[in-house]
């Protein structure tokens, strides 16, 4: 089940949702699990968190869940503040962090893992625009190297079955 993408996964140049500089040495040791995405989405964003949070919580004793990250591909408007407000919300998994930074250094992390994104502009919207984005959950191993990778369109059990035969000890 374990499969092997050299070329998906890079390192990372960011600030978390407390301001502190991060990068993919932070995270190495454990396994991690990626998702780049907007604190604005209205649907898709906020439902695959509820998700990964539905799939850690069918997680079997003994089987931690990975570190999950979210990495906003609209630092305009994610700010380390912004961030901080939103992955503390009760439904997301408890260990989210959000990551920001600057525009080049948010595609930067983005063309690492071969994530597109784009601005739709929505003029007379009350957010003005919104961000198209590729919707996948990168899990990387201790190592920061791609193990596997799901959709959004996964379901808990999916992910939680897969998390338990790739994550056991
Ligand atoms: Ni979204």
């Amino acid at each position: 089940m374990s499969r092997a993408y050299p070329n998906i996964g890079g390192p990372i140049s960011l600030v978390n949702q407390n301001g502190e500089q991060v990068t993919e040495e932070t995270y190495k040791g454990h396994p991690t699990l990626i998702y780049f995405g907007f604190t604005y989405c209205p649907d898709v964003c906020p439902m695959t968190l509820v998700t990964v949070k539905r799939a850690y919580d069918r997680l079997p004793e003994g089987v931690s869940p990975p570190q999950t990250l979210l990495i906003s591909i609209d630092p305009e408007r994610d700010t380390p503040e912004q961030l901080a407000q939103y992955v503390s919300t009760a439904a997301f998994p408890d260990n989210l962090q959000g990551l920001t930074g600057t525009p080049e250094e948010v595609r930067a992390a983005a063309d690492a893992f071969l994530a597109d994104y784009s601005r739709i502009e929505q003029p007379g919207s009350e957010s003005e625009y919104s961000m198209d984005h590729t919707s996948l959950l990168y899990l990387m191993d201790e190592d920061w190297q791609l193990k596997t990778f799901f959709t959004h369109e996964d379901t808990d059990e999916t992910i939680a079955t897969c998390l338990t035969e790739l994550l056991e000890q």
